[in-house]
């Protein structure tokens, strides 16, 4: 099984991937934590791609491209993959055709998170991570059960991202909206496209997505 998330920046690609992984053992494929991967490591990837994200603009087609092949390949064949934030242009989209035929693979759904725009700067501005184990949060809607700790991993330490300010959400928002939202059609048209509202609690998220992946 492969699928796509797609929605826009703070729609709950990342939170619903992490769930899908822990219930189906699935992978999930994020660029973006690839490319701040990158970033902390310093290589050359991350040194390009440091500015471009600080200021919530697109990293190039190939680099990302590249990224995905590179995952697909250090997974088993039959390990399902889950895209994140991936693909994000019509160039993307065309390459990760070629990338899943090349191994193999089928794309069996794209299920786009529904929400509504004015919801998510205070999703973005809310949300925070484990710098251990890199489990997702937020301040309001899905905080550690004891205050400071972990539920997966037990650290103490969380981490923010820097893009996650008001005026970078903004240009990843009009991004998204110039770039990755005209990719729908083209799966649309294949007839793979199902639609989750997003807006729903976590939990009903998470329920809805099952249902499909159960079809
Ligand atoms: P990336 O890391 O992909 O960021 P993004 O697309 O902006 O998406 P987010 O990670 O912000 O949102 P999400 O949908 O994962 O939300 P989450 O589940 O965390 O990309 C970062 C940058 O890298 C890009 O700007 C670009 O520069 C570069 N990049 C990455 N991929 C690229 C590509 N393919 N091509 C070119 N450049 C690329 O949820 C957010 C918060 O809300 C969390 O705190 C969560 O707890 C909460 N939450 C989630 N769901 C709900 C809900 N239903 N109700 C209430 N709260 C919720
Ligand atoms: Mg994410
Ligand atoms: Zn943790």
């Amino acid at each position: 099984m492969n699928i796509i998330l797609l929605g826009p920046p703070g729609a709950g690609k990342g939170t619903q991937a992490q769930r899908l992984v822990e219930a189906r053992g699935m992978r999930q494929l994020s660029t973006g934590d690839m490319l701040r991967a990158a970033v902390k490591a310093g290589t050359p990837t991350g040194l390009q791609a440091k500015a471009v994200m600080e200021r919530g603009e697109l990293v190039s087609d190939e680099i990302v491209s590249a990224l995905i092949g590179e995952e697909l390949d250090s997974m088993g064949a039959d390990t399902g993959a889950i895209f994140d934030g991936y693909p994000r242009t019509a160039a993307q989209a065309a390459a990760l055709d070629g990338i899943l035929a090349q191994r193999g693979r089928n794309l069996d759904h794209v299920i786009e998170l529904d929400v509504n725009e004015d919801a998510l700067v205070e999703r973005i501005t809310g949300r925070f991570t484990c710098a251990n184990c890199g489990k997702g949060y937020h301040d309001k809607f899905e905080q550690t059960k004891v205050p400071g700790v972990c539920d997966k991993c037990g650290s103490t330490e969380f981490k923010r991202r820097p893009d996650d300010n008001e005026e970078t959400v903004r240009t990843r928002m009009a991004e998204y909206r110039a770039k990755t939202a005209p990719i729908l059609p083209i799966y649309d048209a294949r007839g793979i496209v199902v639609q989750v509202d997003g807006m729903a609690d976590i939990d009903l998220v998470t329920k809805a997505i099952e249902s499909i992946l159960a079809n």
